[in-house]
């Protein structure tokens, strides 16, 4: 088979919900899931999406203190374009009734097109071949497309085709006690504003939501090859019905360009602008046409592959599964610095469309070293919300500095469960630590003088003020009452991993601010005025950072998670049933939370990240303390604990870590696809190629060490690195590194320097 194309070979009902998620389209903009054209009554879960377009309301909590925060934000299901239903005679097309012939579909993900090709028989017996071809532009982020072509195989006679805009949106998957899902909306978030139709091609719908008054413009232009009789459909569904006289063997084709535009401007009424837009992209692509759009789409995708693609030789699922995860990243990611990447992407309503430390942490770096244009906007959307954070700091009663909010899409505190949400402070560190990555891959002066630096600052100065001088330690700074990644230790002292992030964090602000005096005093001079930056600061950063605690155990050797994570009973793995994983869905937090049981990487992230600066043996001594109390339970682990598998020369153990990894959501490994796909895992597997296998680390330059799984005879991947395009490709025997573009770089391939020019 080939290994650029995902295949469905058979229709099966219960797995259709999953299939929504894989086969979703989008791009970064607007993402639409993999639901068929006519619609699978209940059984499906309908979704257009709109990255950054939700509502908002006030969380009711029980018992609510201080500082929670106030309101919830989730992504919306918009109207649905996609509908198109036919009629056979006096027999509605469906999946669910008649006879399925032969059923196939297949996402290309070289071309970026969805094709459905199915024969199906009527209960009156009438057969059909039916062919649907569908594309979410990335060249035109507001643009999406069906070819809906359809062949009577056995009959001559009447058929009915209603392609339309169906405005009955479902908004919720919400499931009791798996906070993973959304939560409910009680009653309706979106109010019809404007509907208008246009010959008998054009239909444009205009919703608002309710209170964060947002507008999302929906349109769609039909062309229909064959003489039909039309009629204008005005109820739920909006659009038209054709009549169409069909003769056996002939096919009709039906195109149909659909538009999103959505306004974040909540004052503007009504939507004139956004409708204009709407139909002016409607215009645009008819005239393109068909071809040229398919065209547009190829060569975009061409161009993403050139840089982005990971070859595997010798294990096509793996091969198949990488690939399908970068092309899921990619029509995920915000591009235009206002939004960023959900961690369930465009592709369902789990998690409610939130951005968390996922993209900093996990999904940048592929874009960072693929196409870095995208991870600045990532980042700049982390300068876009600074004043939310700042005001949350300020909520949270640090008079200074800002404190990014643990899940959001505006940047507003939505985490309801604050201890693992607020207090997973590292992720000021995150934001930080990603900055660094980026300057030191791109050298992006601009960046750091217009966004990087007053980051670094207002970061640095929150953990000034969360954390304290200790004298019981020694008058060592140590922070207190935070969460970690391990979502299964909450509230504790001294997370390992945040001190040592914010260790980072503030060393690296002292550095930056320092640059920047030098290289450019304007800009440090207005900087310092904007944030009433006083010279005495990054003394007391430097200071901090120096006598930054990190909690060790002589008497194991390791590097405890956090001061009480020793004292506690190690969790009873042997007399947990299978079917308690994950431990979130069967205990309360605070049972688990008493035992040596983590949900996922934590200490060995900061390991991984922060890799100079542990001893091998360390690393080793706290991956072999760890991996046998860590559950995997969230997606984000398994792809790190392989990166340092293959750091420390286990090969095999970082092979079954990718493995397992590469096709979590093809294989549904985590049994919650349906609610989407999981990025930061995707992401991950990334990152087990080419930090793992690779063994790629960049910091103040580019050093690789390969290994390669005993099942694979060669694997390859391209890194942008400062200007350079470099392609490596690792055999059993050897690693051969190319450099693509002009300019001479030296890189370390196993601790020797080598020149490529
Ligand atoms: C993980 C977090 C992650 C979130 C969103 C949770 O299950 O524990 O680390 O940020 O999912 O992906």
């Amino acid at each position: 088979m080939d290994n650029w194309q995902i295949v469905e070979q058979d229709f099966r009902l219960e797995e259709a919900l999953v299939n929504e998620t894989l086969f979703a389209l989008g791009n970064g903009y607007l993402g639409m899931r993999g639901t068929f054209e006519e619609g699978l009554g209940p059984a499906a879960l309908e979704g257009v999406y709109i990255n950054g377009f939700y509502e908002s309301a006030p969380i009711i909590y029980g018992e609510k203190f201080q500082a929670f925060a106030e309101n919830k934000q989730t992504i919306l299901n918009l109207a649905n374009a996609k509908l198109i239903r036919l009629r056979i005679g006096d027999e509605e097309f469906s999946l669910l009734s008649g006879k399925l012939l032969s059923y196939q579909r297949l996402l290309d993900l070289r071309t970026g097109v969805l094709r459905r090709s199915l024969q199906w028989e009527s209960p009156q017996g009438k057969q059909i071949q039916l062919e649907v071809e569908r594309l979410v532009l990335h060249t035109r982020r507001h643009v999406a497309l069906i070819r809906y072509r359809l062949t009577p195989l056995n009959f001559d006679g009447p058929l009915t085709l209603l392609s339309g805009i169906d405005c009955a949106i479902r908004q919720s998957e919400h499931a009791e006690n798996d906070p993973r899902l959304g939560t409910n909306f009680s009653g309706k978030v979106l109010r019809l504003q404007h509907k208008s139709f246009l010959g008998q091609a054009v239909v444009m719908v205009a919703h608002r939501t309710v209170t964060t008054g947002f507008t999302a413009v929906c349109g769609i232009r039909n062309v229909l090859d064959a003489p039909a009789a039309c009629q204008a459909v005005d109820n739920d569904v909006m659009g038209f019905k054709y009549q169409i006289a069909a003769r056996c063997g002939q096919p009709v084709t039906l195109d149909k360009i659909m538009v999103y535009v959505a306004s974040f401007d909540a004052k503007a009424e009504p939507a004139v602008a956004s409708i204009q837009t709407a139909e002016d992209e409607l215009d645009a692509a008819a005239a393109a046409g068909w071809s040229a759009l398919v065209a547009e789409q190829r060569d975009y995708l061409a161009d993403f592959w050139d840089s982005a693609d990971i070859l595997i030789e010798g294990d096509d699922a793996l091969q198949r599964g990488i690939r399908f995860n970068l092309f899921h990243l990619l029509q995920a990611v915000g591009r235009d610095e206002r939004t960023n990447i959900a961690a369930k992407g465009l592709t369902g309503l789990g998690y409610e469309g939130h951005y968390f430390w996922d993209t900093e942490v996990y999904v940048l770096p592929f874009f960072l070293y693929t196409r870095p244009e995208i991870s600045r906007d990532l980042l700049r959307y982390r300068y876009h919300i600074l004043d939310k954070a700042r005001q949350r700091a300020r909520q949270m009663s640090h008079p200074r500095g800002a404190l990014y909010s643990w899940r959001s899409i505006n940047g507003e505190e939505c985490s309801a469960n604050f201890p693992t949400g607020t207090a997973q402070y590292h992720i000021n560190a995150d934001v930080a630590f990603a900055i660094r990555r980026y300057y030191d891959a791109t050298g992006d002066a601009d960046f750091m003088k217009s966004c990087g630096v007053e980051i670094l600052c207002e970061t640095a100065r929150l953990w000034l003020d969360a954390g304290d001088f200790i004298p019981s330690r020694g008058g060592q700074f140590c922070i207190n009452g935070v969460t970690g990644p391990d979502e299964y230790q909450i509230l504790v002292n001294n997370n390992a991993y945040t001190n040592l992030m914010a260790r980072e964090n503030l060393r690296f602000a002292v550095q930056m601010v320092s640059w920047l005096r030098q290289a450019d005093a304007a800009a440090y001079h207005a900087l310092a005025e904007k944030i009433a930056l006083q010279d005495a600061e990054p003394d007391a950063w430097r200071e901090a950072a120096e006598k930054m605690y990190v909690p060790y155990d002589a008497e194991r050797g390791i590097i405890p998670q956090d001061d009480a994570f020793l004292s506690k009973a190690v969790w009873d793995f042997a007399h947990t049933p299978r079917d308690h994983y994950p431990l979130l869905l069967h205990y309360h937090p605070l049972i688990v939370t008493r035992y040596q049981v983590c949900k996922q990487a934590d200490l060995l992230l900061a390991e991984f990240l922060l890799h100079d600066q542990f001893e091998r043996a360390q690393k080793l001594r706290d991956f072999a303390y760890y991996e046998p109390l860590t559950t995997h339970d969230s997606s984000l682990s398994g792809a790190i604990f392989g990166i340092l598998a293959a750091e420390l020369g286990d090969v095999d153990k970082a092979y079954r870590y990718f493995a397992e990894t590469a096709t979590l959501d093809l294989e549904n490994k985590h049994g919650n696809t349906r609610a989407g796909i999981h990025a930061a895992n995707m992401a991950g597997t990334w990152q087990g190629i080419v930090f793992g296998f690779g063994g790629m680390r960049a910091h103040d330059g580019l050093s690789f060490n390969p290994t390669i799984p005993a099942q694979w005879r060669a694997y390859a991947f391209k890194v942008r690195y400062r200007g350079r395009l470099l392609a490596l490709r690792v055999t059993p025997d050897e690693t051969r590194i190319e450099l693509l573009s002009s300019e001479a770089i030296e890189v370390r391939l196993n601790g020797v320097p080598v020149r490529l020019d």
